[in-house]
């Protein structure tokens, strides 16, 4: 591992992104040893003129750490390691000052000797984003004498649609090479998305079953019990297919049905994402169903006539040999339950001798969260005198089977990943462009009130018609069934 300073600079350190995910994450790769202090140096910069404490006060309530020892303790000495610097994102002078900050401890004596490292972390709203590259470039790279690297990390929106975000990405290309970009997609971050690589290439079991000869139907989905809190003015401009499907869902999507990579390096396994999104039909408009909630409209920082979907399902189909087979993605705000997994639906089983069909198709679900698991609905037969058959499970939950292990946090791993210089878990480039490519065509026709959303209520299960959207696309709901997670 390389050695020397290392300065990780939150931009927009004041604003909500970096309080509730970019610092915590930070706080607990802290308590595991992964800052050390005499290498790390956090910097906050902002337009707010706050001092360091102010800042401090800011974030620390939001630091907690079920793996830290003496967490107060913990929590004051990861403070200490945090400076503020403000200035504005598009003026020399605040770049200029937050420079000489980084220099100063990459060549202070207490520093460890060795490379000039920098992570910045732009936790900005995007219409940003390629000033204070331009800044960065200009005013804060690395130090060049002393090595090292410097890295920048964004999330999304990456634009608005294909235009806009090939027009971003061009413009932060002219500045960083694709190695030094590293877009966050938190998705990629959780433990059961990462897990489904070794899931589907390390066992024997799935490898003959996973394609169209004996899947009938995979669903992708993703609920919320809350609406869009205090966030109705951000939500408005971009609708659910940008804030989940696009990118949270899409991605999902593209490591449960690509091709095996080569090897696990990064350009291997994106390249394979990037075949699996290429090869995407156009969507029909008749496999789309949009939602929104009622009461969405109340909001303040929502327009009255808002058309915007909080709740959308879309039908994707994988034109080539191993699938064709029906990808519904599903995703809704203000829904009945707070989940997101994934659903594989198994074809009947022929010549069904047992007259069982009616109990339900096999299906193996990935639980991404709440309640980490894995588990296969299949047929058995029901325990006693009669040969009868009933629906039960294998079940790998992790509370259960992990206990004492403490699952990352999404943010956590990823910041890891862009300190280490590994971009396997974030979306390059090329992908971006061809997930946009898929969905533009319906978000002009919702922007331009082609289609409208169907109104639902809050709290259920959204529009009616996206369950027989679900039907028609050969899902069999299972009835009478239900995985409970089990409890310790
Ligand atoms: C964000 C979306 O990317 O993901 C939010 O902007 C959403 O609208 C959130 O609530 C969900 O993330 P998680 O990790 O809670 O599933």
């Amino acid at each position: 591992p390389e050695i020397g300073c290392l300065s990780i600079i939150v931009l927009g350190a004041s604003g909500d992104l970096a309080k509730k995910k970019t610092f915590p994450a930070l706080f607990h790769l802290y308590c595991q040893g992964f800052l050390p202090p005499n290498e790390v140096h956090i910097f906050g910069y902002a337009r707010t003129k706050i001092s360091d404490d102010e800042l401090r006060n800011r974030i620390s309530g939001y630091l907690v750490s079920e793996r830290s020892a003496s967490p107060s303790k913990d929590v004051s000495k990861f403070l200490q390691l945090i400076k503020y610097v403000s200035g504005s994102y598009d003026a020399a002078e605040g770049f200029q000052t937050l420079d000489k900050e980084i220099s100063k401890h990459e060549t202070s004596k207490n520093s460890l000797e060795g490379s000039s490292r920098r992570l910045f972390y732009l936790a900005l709203p995007p219409s940003v984003y390629p000033s204070v590259c331009r800044m960065i470039r200009r005013y804060c790279m690395n130090k060049s004498n002393l090595g090292g690297w410097t890295r920048i990390v964004v999330e999304k929106p990456f634009g608005r649609d294909l235009g806009s975000a090939e027009e971003l990405s061009s413009q932060i290309g002219k500045l960083f090479d694709e190695p030094q970009i590293y877009r966050i997609d938190h998705y990629l971050g959780k433990e059961l998305v990462q897990n489904l690589l070794v899931l589907r290439f390390a066992n024997r079991f799935f490898l003959p079953l996973w394609n169209r000869d004996n899947i009938d139907n995979v669903q992708i989905v993703f609920r919320e019990d809350f609406g869009t809190e205090g966030r109705g003015g951000y939500f408005d401009e971009y609708g659910i297919i940008r804030d989940i499907i696009q990118n949270h869902l899409l991605q999902v999507l593209c490591l449960v049905a690509m091709e095996k990579p080569v090897s696990l390096k990064p350009e291997h396994i994106r390249d394979e994402k990037v075949k699996v999104l290429q090869s995407v039909l156009p969507i029909k408009d008749e496999e789309v169903v949009l939602g929104q909630y009622e009461g969405y409209r109340d909001d303040p920082t929502v327009p009255d006539h808002s058309n915007t979907p909080t709740f959308a399902t879309v039908i994707l189909r994988i034109h080539n040999e191993r699938w064709e087979v029906p990808f519904i993605l599903k995703a809704g705000k203000a829904l009945n339950s707070r989940k997101a997994e994934i659903r594989v639906q198994f074809k009947d089983v022929p010549g069904d001798i047992f007259k069982c069909k009616k109990q339900g198709r096999n299906e193996f679900v990935i639980r991404l969260q709440p309640s980490e698991a894995m588990y296969m609905k299949l047929m058995v037969k029901q325990p006693g005198l009669e040969m009868s058959t009933v629906q039960s499970e294998l079940d790998l939950s992790y509370r259960q089977r992990y206990q004492g292990v403490t699952i990352p946090e999404a943010y956590e791993r990823l910041i890891l990943d862009t300190i280490r210089g590994d971009q396997q878990h974030f979306v390059r480039r090329d992908e971006l462009k061809a997930a946009w490519e898929i969905f533009t065509p319906l978000l002009h026709r919702i922007d331009n009130g082609e289609m409208n959303p169907i109104p639902y209520q809050a709290g259920s299960r959204g529009p009616a018609e996206a369950d027989e959207l679900l039907e028609k696309a050969g899902y069999v709901q299972t009835h009478g069934y239900i995985w409970i997670p089990p409890t310790l």
